[in-house]
């Protein structure tokens, strides 16, 4: 899968995709990232990029042009199955949209600020707005790289046991069964003994109650969802 993201802070990206899974997934060559500084793209000495908003009212707004350039001249390399802009005013973000995601080949992720992007780059290029949650963020590339985080972990091969993302909470609308290490004993508090009972029957119900029970207690409307 490929990855492109457009930024006016791609430093803020640094990080989160350079580390853990992101990177081993990019150093096996099944994930590639690419970050586009869109500053390059502003208009005149000072590189503008953003400008105020019609109609008046606080904050600026991120100017087409400097967007459609570059958009297009992404798209001109290979077409993409999503273009996919940031926003706390999109659709809300979850594990099966992720699911839905990972199987594609060719994303475009979109990072605004300030205000947001004008509405027409939104009209002409993009397929899909997501928020990763009910609050705003600075800008969109933190909500990117939860999205290149989420996706890229399911993409197979990625993770070492590729079955280990099945069992993850979301997964399967309930939230994951608690879990524990080595030592049996910490601090007078014992492993649950059904885990160390070796019967794989057991455990595998033992898990599903308990995932039952977390999701009925902390997430009830997830059963809603069903
Ligand atoms: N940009 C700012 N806030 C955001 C959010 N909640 N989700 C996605 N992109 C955003």
């Amino acid at each position: 899968m490929h990855i492109d993201i457009i930024s006016i802070v791609p430093s803020l990206l640094d990080s989160p995709l350079n580390h853990s899974i992101l990177k081993r997934a990019q150093d096996k060559g099944i994930l590639s990232v690419e970050i586009h500084d869109l500053r390059p793209y502003g208009k005149g000495k000072h590189k503008q990029v953003d400008d105020y908003q019609y109609g008046g009212g606080a904050g600026l707004v991120m100017m087409p042009e400097p967007l459609a350039e570059l958009i297009e001249k992404l798209i001109s390399i290979a077409p993409y199955d999503e273009i996919i802009f940031l926003t706390p005013d999109g659709v809300p973000y979850n594990q099966s949209k992720a699911n839905y995601l990972s199987l594609k080949n060719r994303l475009l992720l979109i990072c605004g600020h300030y205000k947001g992007i004008d509405e027409r780059i939104r009209e002409k290029y993009v397929t899909l707005e997501i928020s990763i949650g009910d609050y705003v963020l600075s800008g969109g590339e933190l909500a990117a790289a939860v999205l290149v985080d989420s996706i890229g972990r399911l993409i197979p091969g990625v993770l070492n046991d590729g079955t280990s993302a099945l069992t993850d909470s979301h997964q399967d609308q309930l939230l994951a069964p608690p879990v524990y290490t080595r030592p049996s004993n910490f601090e007078g508090m014992e492993v649950p003994s059904i885990l160390l009972s070796g019967n794989e029957a057991k455990i595998n119900a033992w898990r599903e109650e308990q995932a039952i029970q977390r999701t009925k207690t902390r997430r009830p409307d997830l059963f809603e969802e069903n």
